[in-house]
């Protein structure tokens, strides 16, 4: 069981503007929570701030995870912790192949949890689980050998941030437009890996512009977010709303305030 707490959270760019302005939100376990709303709204600085990124700002609030306050801790700790975060613009790493990536992510993450002590996983294990989970997201194995994200495709890219997602196993995943750039059946077989996952032993925060997403990673919460605030929150039923009336009535709201 895992929780995430954001506590009035105020996350700022470095010089200095504010972007998140008071954020309230718990995900645990077994949830899906969807995050809605226009561009520049400060989803994606909301999704950095709680990776850790060093170029956003915790200006106020704290961010908890299983009770421990980890707002300073650095994004390897978090990582270690078991958060999870996929990229809306995952980078290159030209010189580290997606195998070596993943092995070495996998190895930290185990060596955190075994205390300390490096406990590496065996070769032919490791090769077995990422053939199997490679299979089951449909990623071409032309991909392990290449150079992680170096000329792949958007649909790579978000292929391998889930590949990598199904092999860390983490408790807490924010997957930020994952769906963006996925073609159909790209888009299917990525949210069911997601759901897949979703359970006793992960929740997930999904940063979403659409509904479509959400017909394979069913949402428990939505949340409208608007201006660096979560404006409403409903259930599945919000984002179909969404889709038909836009943000308009709240970016009103926020003109006249
Ligand atoms: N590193 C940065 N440097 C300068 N401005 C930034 C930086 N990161 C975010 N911003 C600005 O902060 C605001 C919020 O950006 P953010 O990427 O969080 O929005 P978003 O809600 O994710 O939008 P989208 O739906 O387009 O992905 C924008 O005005 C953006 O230009
Ligand atoms: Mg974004």
């Amino acid at each position: 069981m895992a929780t995430l707490e954001l506590k009035n959270l105020h996350v700022a760019l470095e010089d200095g503007t504010p972007i998140v302005n008071g954020v309230d939100l718990t995900v645990s376990s077994g949830e899906v929570h969807a995050i809605m709303g226009p561009n520049g709204s400060g989803k994606s600085t909301l999704a950095y701030a709680i990776a850790g990124h060093p170029a956003y700002q915790v200006t106020g609030g704290q961010i908890v995870l299983d009770g421990v306050d980890i707002t300073e801790a650095g994004a390897d700790e978090r990582a270690q912790g078991g958060l999870f975060l996929a990229f809306q613009y995952p980078h290159a790493i030209p010189g580290v192949t997606v195998t070596n990536f993943l092995r070495q992510a996998l190895n930290a993450v185990r060596k955190a949890r075994n205390g300390g002590v490096d406990d590496p996983m065996p070769v032919p294990e490791f090769r077995k689980l990422f053939l199997a989970k490679m299979d089951d997201l449909k990623v071409s194995r032309e991909l392990a050998s290449r150079y992680l994200n170096d000329g792949f495709s958007g649909g790579e890219k978000k292929r391998v941030e889930i590949l990598q997602m199904a092999m860390l196993r983490p408790r807490i995943a924010v997957l930020d437009e994952t769906d963006s750039g996925l073609d159909i059946d790209a888009l299917k077989v990525v949210a069911e890996g997601v759901q897949q996952l979703v359970g006793p032993e992960m929740g997930a925060l999904v940063i979403t512009h659409y509904n479509r997403i959400l017909k394979y990673i069913k949402p428990d919460f939505v949340h409208v977010f608007v201006d660096g605030k979560i404006v409403e929150q409903g259930g599945a039923e919000l984002a179909e709303k969404l889709e038909v009336s836009g943000y308009e009535e709240w970016e009103k709201e926020g003109v006249t305030a």
